[in-house]
């Protein structure tokens, strides 16, 4: 069974997914993780992620698993490494390549295959999973992500502005939904639910009634 969470960046998805997870007793997939893995190969690799066919070929021989928590690169574990600015604009950048957006498909299905799931990110209900029968699109006002991420960055001893975070939410935002392949957007079939004045905890426990009033879920 799989259950996906899209949405744009700061909305909380990755939060709401493992406390999902955790209340269902799914395991989950942070599928951002996946693209940024592949920006970090790329930026250490010095390959120009504006250089569509560079990206790809770069791709070749290339392994990414995503284990509870970790990101793991052919062998290395890379979590550590993937959470800078600079990867999370890379992130999006190469998310607008077809090859790694088909690479990343290929092995998120490999990785939901068999499983109970819950799967985050951008594409996931509308693309990679659309049989999938729980699809849930968080939202939140911008300005409103941009203020829980900068306390969020704040409480690890990263001190950014709202309007920092904000331009870079909404740099990321724009390439996201515009991209041709795959854009970020609600399935038809999503429940959409708009997290700005709800706690995580509420969302949490409002997808997971949605979850569990479908007696094949229980
Ligand atoms: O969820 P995140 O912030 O870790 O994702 C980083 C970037 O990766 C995001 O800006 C766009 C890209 N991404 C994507 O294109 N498709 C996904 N399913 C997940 C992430």
């Amino acid at each position: 069974m799989i259950v996906t969470i899209d949405g744009p960046s700061g909305v909380g998805k990755s939060t709401v997914t493992k406390g999902l997870a955790a209340r269902l007793g799914f395991e989950y997939l942070d599928t951002g993780a996946m693209f940024r893995a592949v920006a970090l190969v790329m930026i250490r690799a010095g390959i120009d992620l504006d250089d569509h066919a560079a990206v790809a070929a770069a791709l070749a021989g290339r392994h990414i698993e995503v284990p509870p928590g970790r990101v793991v690169v052919n062998g290395e574990d890379v979590t550590g490494l993937i959470r800078t600015p600079e990867v999370s604009q890379g992130a999006s950048k190469v998310g607008l390549v077809p090859a790694v957006r088909r690479f990343l498909a290929d092995e998120q299905r490999q990785a939901a295959a068999g499983h109970n799931i819950v799967c985050e990110g951008r594409d996931q209900g509308a693309f990679v999973f659309p049989d999938a029968p729980f699809k849930f699109f968080l939202t939140a006002d911008p300005r409103v992500r941009a203020e829980r991420r900068a306390a969020e960055l704040a409480q690890k001893g990263q001190t950014v502005t709202v309007e920092e975070v904000l331009a870079d939410q909404l740099e990321r935002d724009a390439r996201d939904a515009l991209r041709e392949i795959a854009p970020m957007k609600p399935a038809a079939d999503a429940v959409i639910v708009d997290t700005t004045h709800l706690t995580t905890e509420d969302v949490i426990a409002q997808l997971e009634r949605a979850v569990l009033s479908c007696p094949t879920a229980r």
